[in-house]
């Protein structure tokens, strides 16, 4: 019998309606349009308005789209992994949320930390799943609302941050198609430069806590910057060394958009030209977990059979790492 590979075989988003552009924070905080826009690349983000509305919201919008595209019902679902950082609570898990909200009855579900890197992370132990025949159809879902962790007084972060994500479905795949290969990387030392310090275990929300504006996401942006550009570029060519793909084998980089000046860096390291890299940055910021399904989302329609893909981020933690896809489907 053949090998058992883990294919993409739908992919589908979700942005919310509300647009928050360069000249909307311009009146918030001390920035300009031009400045956002040559140190990023980013022009607008998305924010998920009203009260009670969680990353759960979009995974769930995402998933129900999802299976119309497989036509398949939500009870065909073996396994729903949510990869977030801004899970709805801190406890139960978004994806057992995202699950009762679609009526997936028969999966079970987890939720992945993993930062900007966690939807390859989710890819990855998804498709461990499917590969060892155990499951048939797992879904990776990647969502943040970044907004209900940003301190929209900090102009040194909340003008990357968006909100959004994306879903793809996981099935068996004995041609050859879908994940061939991954490198995963972490180094926790990284937690000084990026973290949200309070609400968590080790220093449980306060009126301190709260005073001292702890429960946002906080960045030393260049230091997070340089460890971004060298280990994203790095693993990219990694992943291709180690597989013999030249940069003529890749028909697209599917990069974490973070910053344009990191994703054009990678690229470069890569050997790939532009014209082959999915950018939407502009469009919607860095959505964190959601960057990835985004771009697979909206350039699906070109992408072929037996494409190679390579899949890259970088984020909190650190976490990092790239993955090789073959393409399974024409749209
Ligand atoms: O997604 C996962 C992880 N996150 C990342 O990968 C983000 C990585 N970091 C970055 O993308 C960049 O570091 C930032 C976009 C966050 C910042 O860009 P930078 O080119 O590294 O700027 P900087 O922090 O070195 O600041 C340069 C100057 C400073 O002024 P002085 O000290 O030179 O006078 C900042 O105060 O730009 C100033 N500045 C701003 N000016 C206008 C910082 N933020 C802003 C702003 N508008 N929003």
């Amino acid at each position: 019998m053949s090998k058992i590979t883990a294919a993409i075989t739908a992919v589908n988003g979700y942005v919310p309606d509300y647009v928050l552009d360069n000249k909307e924070l311009e009146a918030m905080i001390d920035t300009t349009d031009e400045w956002i826009i040559t140190r990023t690349g980013i022009k607008e983000r998305r924010i998920l308005k009203g009260e009670g509305q969680g990353s759960s919201v979009m995974g769930a919008a995402a998933v129900r789209g999802l299976c119309e595209k497989r036509g398949i019902s939500p009870e065909e679902i073996d396994l729903l992994i949510c990869c977030t950082v801004t899970a709805d609570y801190i406890f139960p898990a978004t994806a057992n949320i995202i699950t009762d909200k679609i009526g997936a009855k028969n999966a079970f579900g987890f939720d992945i930390n993993a930062a900007c890197s966690g939807f390859i992370y989710g890819l990855v132990t998804g498709s461990k799943f499917i590969e060892s025949g155990s499951h048939k159809k797992v879904v990776v879902v990647g969502v943040d609302k970044m907004s209900a962790i940003v301190d929209y007084e900090d102009r040194t972060t909340c003008i990357i941050f968006g909100d959004g994500g994306g879903a793809v479905l996981l099935e068996p795949d004995e041609n050859g198609f879908g994940i061939k290969d991954s490198i995963l990387r972490s180094d926790g030392s990284g937690f000084k430069h990026l973290n949200q310090k309070a609400g968590g275990s080790a220093y449980p929300p306060t009126l301190e806590t709260v005073k001292n504006r702890e429960h946002y996401a906080r960045q030393e942006g260049k230091a997070v910057f340089k460890f971004a550009v060298t280990n994203m570029a790095d693993v990219s060519a990694e992943i291709m060394e180690k597989n013999n793909l030249s940069s003529d084998d890749i028909a697209w980089l599917v990069p974490h958009q973070a910053n344009k000046r990191i994703i054009d860096a990678t690229a470069r390291r890569m050997g790939v030209s532009d014209e082959k890299v999915m950018l939407n940055i502009e469009k919607y910021g860095n959505t964190t977990a959601g960057t990835i399904p985004l771009c697979l989302w909206e350039w699906e329609n070109q992408l072929k059979k037996g494409d190679n893909i390579i899949l890259a981020a970088f984020g909190g933690g650190f976490t990092w790492g790239s993955i090789w896809i073959k393409w399974a489907y024409n749209s």
